[in-house]
C-alpha cells in the first residue's frame, strides 16, 4: 500500500515551492471550507469539527472495499499539527494502510490553503481511522474479496 508522506513537506532543503506542494501520494477524497460557526473559543476552528470532516473523508476508500454498511471502530491516531481558520481551503488525502477481514484502516492527511495564500498546501492535520464492515445487525462481517476497489 502506498504511504502519504508528501515529498518535500518534511526536508528540510526543500526549495519553498516543495515545501508548499500538495502532497504526491494520496487519494483527494474531500475539499471542505469552515465557516464562522465552525470557531472554538480561541477563533481557531474548533477540533471536534476538524474530526468529523476527517471520520467523513476517511470512509470514502473504505466504502469502496466495504460495499454496504460500515461503522468507524477506531481512531488509532489523530494529530493537530497547526490550527485551521475560517475560510481554509482544506483538502482531505487519505491512503489505505490495512484491509483486513471485516476491516479496513486509512490514513488521512489534512493540508490548508490559507485565505491569504491560496495554492501553498501547509499540512494542519494526520490521522489513522479504522472503519468495520457490518451487516443489517450492526455485527461485523466480512468485508467482499471478489472485485477489486476503484482506488481514484
Ligand atoms: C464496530 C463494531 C461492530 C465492531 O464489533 P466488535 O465486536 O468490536 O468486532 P471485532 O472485535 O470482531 O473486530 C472487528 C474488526 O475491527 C477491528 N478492530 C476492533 N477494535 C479495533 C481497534 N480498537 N482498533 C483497530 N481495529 C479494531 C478488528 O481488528 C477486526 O478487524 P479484522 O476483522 O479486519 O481483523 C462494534 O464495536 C460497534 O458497533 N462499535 C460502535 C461503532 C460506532 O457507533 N461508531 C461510531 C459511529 S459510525
Amino acid at each position: 500500500m502506498s504511504t502519504t508522506q508528501p515529498v518535500g513537506h518534511t526536508d528540510p532543503s526543500a526549495t519553498e515551492s516543495e515545501r508548499f506542494a500538495p502532497p504526491s501520494q494520496g487519494v483527494l477524497v474531500m475539499k471542505v471550507i469552515p465557516m464562522p460557526a465552525d470557531v472554538n473559543a480561541n477563533g481557531d476552528i474548533f477540533g471536534g469539527w476538524v474530526m468529523a470532516q476527517v471520520d467523513l473523508a476517511g470512509s470514502v476508500l473504505p466504502a469502496r472495499y466495504v460495499k454496504g454498511r460500515m461503522a468507524t471502530v477506531a481512531v488509532n491516531e489523530f494529530i493537530f499539527k497547526q490550527p485551521v481558520r475560517v475560510g481554509d481551503i482544506l483538502s482531505f488525502f487519505a491512503s489505505i494502510r490495512r484491509v483486513g477481514r471485516t476491516s479496513v484502516t486509512v490514513g488521512v492527511e489534512v493540508y490548508a490553503e490559507r485565505y491569504v495564500a491560496q495554492g501553498q498546501y501547509v499540512k494542519v492535520t494526520e490521522a489513522n481511522l479504522t472503519y468495520v464492515a457490518i451487516d443489517e445487525q450492526g455485527r461485523p462481517r466480512p468485508i467482499p474479496r471478489e472485485s477489486l476497489p476503484q482506488t481514484d
